[in-house]
């Protein structure tokens, strides 16, 4: 190790990767004294003895860095707290001892964090709750103590949460259902007690969930919304009563492990109850039944059962068919209702009671928020209104605080121009495409105001989260926007954005009660936050696909109309074709075009036959490089020369492109059989992103 001192002298040094060699000896003090242009520090995988030098704080500009399968042994040095740029920070299987790095909350960038398999102390910091970016956060194979904080669970972004084989204690914090974007729970092997929080059902992509060994009890909660579940071991717990019927129906499940609990009862037929290899359910002495080859008692009269459960059938389809009749009863006196009212329709997107109380709000209050819609607070013109930047403040009523509290004192609100054919239409769409769709990465209505301005004439307006960083076309396009003329979008900027937009239209196409098709995704559509986090927007045009409606335009009766944007409207639905999910799936795969690219489908190059879609698959896969938009190569490549062509960041650096480029092209495929899913889309970007940040133990 000591040879690092050498590098010095290289003022320019961006990245420096040692990992996967047999180097011994402690990190030189040097090491602090690198280039402060110092990007990527790579080291996993050798044989890395001594601490960290605390002066590791002077590389500022870290942004990755990565000594996991070390030897490695002290505290981790509050040096690490200075590095504010820090994205990654991977110090796992090594020898790292003391207490948990409390400053680690000053680190507010990070996105992976991985402290895994050392030898650390003490309790989880509050301070983590900081780190609102962080994704992933493992500190299995520690020897943590205390309670899991709660405030852990404010960091909405995590995806994977794995505090495995330590020994914490308490409970489960019912906040655990903050965290709707987690894939994978791990507290497994700790002394957790008590019951399993009901809101846990509201992490919707949840996939796999290990809470075996520990002291769990109570009946397992329903969650019965978790139908990405793939593995799930709840095994030796004191979970009681029966095994919750819903497993059953969970599409994808693999693996159940329920054993060595306190379950009684008949054990399921169906679903991965099947299959016998797949779940083990030993240890639970109250358990009967169940398919053949689990070898326990048959259930007392289960005969008399049976025979119940074909009584119960029938009585089962004569209430399905009185349960119809009401239905159609109750659905033609709404259709009646709403006819009669239909001056004045009210469309109540939230059923939350403060944010009824809310639906309140009037044109008075919008006025006020925001300065009487004046040009100083216009912050777009949109396809069907104009969008002011408004401060609840402003407003000084009381009644907002707890509204407040949540969503920030800014908003935005877009008033919609009903003088514009369809404004109302796309009113009405708007609101009923949110009403009940809550993701990170959709834009949120908060309230709407369905009024009379002060002239007397309807009055329409949403209000909506704020974005601070405007919309991405601003950002690709800076000509068109003034704000961000001088900023320039990173790689990984990029990659992150595009993964967000495969988050919400995965969630807007497989996870809503109605697959929802949004029909006009395209980057001024794309808005960003404080923190660059991409929320899809405008669902002005968006359709449910159950209603039976089949164009994506804003008037229903003519198929001449303009169906979202072109250049990235899907190619069948100007020859009339049905609108369907794979339409937002050829409009995400131009997005990711564009955005790797810089260039936009109207660019006038693409004026001929040659399309963005042609352009990148003609290059592909060896002049990649080339269309790849080249300030982000210019930033990307800063400070590696022709010899360091074949290191290993500028390979990878490649390979991502080269991928994303790929995914970009199967996206965009001209016949829709041929497109890719959005979901694969989606794992495909994250693998991607992964693979740029080195993310993983085999890298
Ligand atoms: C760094 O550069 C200085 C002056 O240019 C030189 O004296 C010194 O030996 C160099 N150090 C290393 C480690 O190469
Ligand atoms: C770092 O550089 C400074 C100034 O060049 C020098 O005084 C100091 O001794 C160096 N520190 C280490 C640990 O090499
Ligand atoms: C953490 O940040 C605070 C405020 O920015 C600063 O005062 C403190 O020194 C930092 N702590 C460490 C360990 O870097
Ligand atoms: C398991 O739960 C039951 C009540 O459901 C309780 O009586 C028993 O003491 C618990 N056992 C353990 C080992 O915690
Ligand atoms: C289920 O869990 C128990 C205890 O945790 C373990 O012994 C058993 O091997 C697991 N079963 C399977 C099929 O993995
Ligand atoms: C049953 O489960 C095993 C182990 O998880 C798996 O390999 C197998 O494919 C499953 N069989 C069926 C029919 O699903």
């Amino acid at each position: 190790m000591s040879s690092l001192s050498y590098l010095t002298n290289c003022s320019f040094l961006q990245i420096l990767s040692v990992a996967k060699n047999r180097l011994t000896g402690a990190l030189p003090r040097s090491i602090t004294n690198l280039s402060t242009n110092l990007e990527g520090l790579y080291l996993s995988e050798n044989q890395i003895t001594g601490s960290i030098p605390t002066g590791i704080g002077n590389l500022f500009n870290l942004i990755y860095s990565g000594m996991p399968s070390n030897l490695m042994t002290g505290m981790i040095p509050e040096g690490i707290g200075m590095l504010s740029k820090l994205q990654v920070l991977d110090l796992s299987v090594n020898k790292f001892s003391k207490e948990f790095p409390s400053f680690i909350g000053n680190n507010t960038q990070l996105f992976v964090l991985s402290l895994a398999e050392n030898n650390l102390e003490g309790s989880i910091p509050s301070t983590l709750e900081n780190c609102q970016r962080l994704s992933q956060l493992y500190l299995g194979f520690n020897n943590l103590v205390g309670c899991i904080p709660k405030q852990i669970f404010s960091i909405t972004a995590l995806h994977v949460l794995n505090l495995e084989a330590n020994s914490l204690v308490g409970s489960l914090p019912m906040e655990v259902g903050n965290l709707n974007g987690l894939g994978i729970l791990s507290v497994s092997n700790n002394k957790l007690s008590g019951e399993i929080p009901k809101s846990l059902d509201n992490c919707l992509g949840l996939e796999n969930l290990f809470l075996n060994g520990n002291f769990f009890q109570g009946t397992f909660p329903r969650l019965s919304s978790l139908k990405g579940m793939l593995q799930m071991d709840i095994s030796r717990n004191n979970f009681s009563g029966r095994i919750p019927e819903y497993i059953e129906t969970l599409p994808y499940l693999q693996y159940l492990n329920l054993s060595y609990n306190d379950f009684e009862g008949q054990v399921p037929q169906e679903g991965i109850f099947k299959n016998a290899s797949a779940i083990s359910v030993i240890g639970n002495r109250k358990l009967c039944g169940g398919s053949p080859a689990l070898l326990l008692p048959t259930c007392p009269s289960q005969d008399s059962k049976k025979q119940r459960r074909r009584f119960s059938t029938g009585r089962m389809i004569a209430l399905i068919i009185g349960s119809v009749l009401c239905l159609i009863l109750l659905l033609s006196i709404v259709f009646y209702c709403v006819r009669k009212s239909k001056k004045h329709p009210h469309p109540h997107p939230v059923t939350d009671p403060l944010e009824e109380q809310l639906l309140k709000i009037s044109y008075g209050d919008l006025c006020k928020a925001t300065d009487g819609f004046s040009s100083a607070n216009l912050i777009g013109v949109g396809s069907y209104g104009s969008v002011y930047k408004g401060s609840l403040d402003l407003i000084g009523k009381t009644i907002y605080k707890g509204f407040l509290d949540r969503i920030g004192n800014i908003v935005a609100v877009k008033v919609l121009n009903l003088q514009r054919g369809g404004a109302s239409k796309s009113f009405i769409a708007e609101c009923k495409a949110l009403r009940n769709v809550r993701h990170r990465n959709l834009l949120k209505i908060h309230t709407i105001c369905s009024s009379i301005d002060s002239k007397g004439d309807d009055f329409k307006a949403l209000v909506l989260d704020y974005m601070a960083n405007g919309n991405l076309e601003q950002w690709l396009h800076p000509g068109s926007g003034e704000q961000h003329q001088s900023k320039n979008l990173s790689l990984i900027q990029r990659l992150n954005i595009a993964v967000d937009v495969a988050f919400a239209l995965n969630y807007l196409h497989n996870s809503c009660e109605k697959p929802i098709v949004h029909c006009d995704l395209k980057p001024s559509n794309i808005l960003l936050n404080d923190d660059m986090n991409a929320h899809v927007g405008d669902f002005g045009l968006a359709r449910f696909l159950s209603e039976g409606i089949s164009s994506c335009s804003q008037n229903h009766t003519s198929s001449r109309s303009i169906k979202g944007t072109i250049g990235y409207v899907a190619p069948e639905y100007g020859m009339g074709g049905e609108v369907s999910t794979f339409g937002d799936i050829y409009s995400y795969g131009i997005l990711l075009l564009e955005i790797f690219t810089g260039k936009k489908p109207t660019d006038e190059i693409f004026n001929g036959s040659l399309s963005l879609h042609q352009f990148a698959k003609l290059a592909l896969p060896e002049r990649a490089m080339e269309i790849v938009d080249q300030s982000l190569l210019l930033v990307e490549f800063e400070g590696l020369n022709e010899s360091q062509t074949h290191t290993n960041a500028r390979g990878r650096l490649e390979m991502c492109l080269v991928s994303i480029i790929n995914v970009g092209v199967a996206c965009s495929r001209i016949s829709i059989k041929d497109r890719m899913e959005i979901g694969d889309a989606m794992v495909e970007m994250q693998g991607i992103r992964d693979l740029y940040l080195g993310v993983g133990r085999n890298n």
